[in-house]
């Protein structure tokens, strides 16, 4: 798992009044709003004995830690210790580190990372999003998939177009004309922090009669464009053509929990049958694909990707996958790859942060930074 990249930690609606616990790259955060509604994202652990911050409750725009009170602010600088008594004074070491975060989509994002901002990887941008929202002629949901499943599997199988016809029936392939099956050469598009890729498939009509007639599509099977790509470690997009008017935009935000688990927060755009009530349709859709995809990929090993090229063999249609390795590798050789072997075995007597952008001018931190490994396979 990557740090320095933005991760979906919760939804918007899902932090109100009171404090949210996520775990994210195998380690625990605490997600609170200050008197304003601004969201703030602190390591949770309290560096005084341990205490889960997510536990307490936000006051005085602080996050007030359960076991003994201390006050830690949105810049995680503790402000008060109650038990130094009014007048003491709160050493400037006692802080816990504090992501940048920021809100869009439905979705709080947060930071996870030390690099400073003009450095950062960029939050995967939504195409049908302007200044105010969504633009005029297109719809949007969300829907958050909690999978047992490594999020680098996960993101592979978004770029690879070779199992859509296996795994998911509806996209048209059938045994029966198996001799004509093929993928075309990809070409891949270099995007910034990744890539991304077009390609034609050959599908039937769409299952929902409503969604069959907005689309004007009358051919027994045609050929759908989709594109699709992914923008930093967990991050991917799919656009979905059947015809030249007829769009379905997928945005998938992955949060990696833990190696083997992952919460796909998954956004999705469409540009018909734009009334609400149409809404549970594109859920509808959406959730017997990836569930699909799921139990497929609960079943695949082992469970993460191996790196060494050896060990799977890989074809042309493999392309986009081989290229987002050769990317995680690069991240890797930066020290971004958190070394997850090294937290989970010491996880009894050792509690790591991973490191925020303030520790890059402040010294003194409580928490050791996590460690990074140089290898494939954390
Ligand atoms: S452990 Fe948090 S205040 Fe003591
Ligand atoms: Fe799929």
């Amino acid at each position: 798992m990557f740090m320095n990249f933005w991760y979906p930690m919760c939804t918007s609606a899902e932090l109100g009044k009171d404090p949210v616990a996520v775990t994210a790259l195998g380690l625990d955060f605490v997600l609170f709003r200050d008197s304003a509604g601004r969201a703030a994202c602190l390591s949770d652990t309290c560096v005084h004995r341990g205490g889960s911050l997510a536990a307490g409750r936000a006051t005085s725009d602080c996050i007030e830690c359960p076991y003994h009170g201390w006050r830690f602010d949105q810049a995680g600088q503790c402000v008060r210790i109650p038990s130094l008594g009014r007048d003491g004074r709160v050493p400037g070491r006692v802080r816990v580190d504090a992501y940048p975060t920021e809100e869009r989509y439905g979705l709080v994002f947060a930071f996870l990372g030390d690099l400073p901002g003009e450095e950062r990887p960029p939050i995967m941008r939504i195409e049908e999003y302007g200044d105010g929202g969504v633009r005029e002629g297109w719809r949007q949901t969300i829907q958050v998939f909690d999978f047992p499943i490594n999020y680098q599997r996960s993101v592979e199988n978004g770029l690879d177009f070779a199992h859509n016809e296996f795994v998911h029936p509806t996209h048209g392939f059938s045994y029966q004309n198996e001799d004509t099956y093929e993928v075309a050469p990809l070409e891949l598009i270099e995007t910034p922090w990744g890539i991304g890729a077009w390609n034609r498939m050959f599908a039937p009509p769409l299952a929902d009669k409503a969604m069959r007639e907005a689309s004007g599509r009358v051919e027994e099977n045609a050929f759908v464009s989709v594109g699709l790509g992914h923008v930093g470690a967990a991050s991917i997009w799919t656009w979905i053509h059947p015809t030249e008017q007829f769009w379905i935009h997928q945005y998938l935000f992955e949060k990696p929990v833990a190696r083997d688990r992952t919460i796909i927060y998954f956004v999705t755009l469409r540009n018909f049958l734009l009334a609400p009530e149409h809404d549970q349709r594109m859920i509808g859709r959406n959730e017997h694909v990836v569930f699909q995809d799921r139990d497929v990929l609960r079943k695949v090993r082992p469970l993460l990707s191996p790196e060494v090229p050896r060990q799977e063999y890989l074809v042309p249609a493999d392309k986009p996958v081989g290229r987002y390795r050769e990317l995680l590798r690069e991240w890797t050789a930066r020290g971004w790859r958190i070394d997850s072997d090294e937290i989970e075995a010491s996880r009894h007597r050792r509690i790591y942060a991973i490191p925020c952008p303030a520790r890059r001018s402040v010294k003194g931190w409580v928490l050791d930074p996590v460690p990074t490994a140089r290898e494939p396979g954390a």
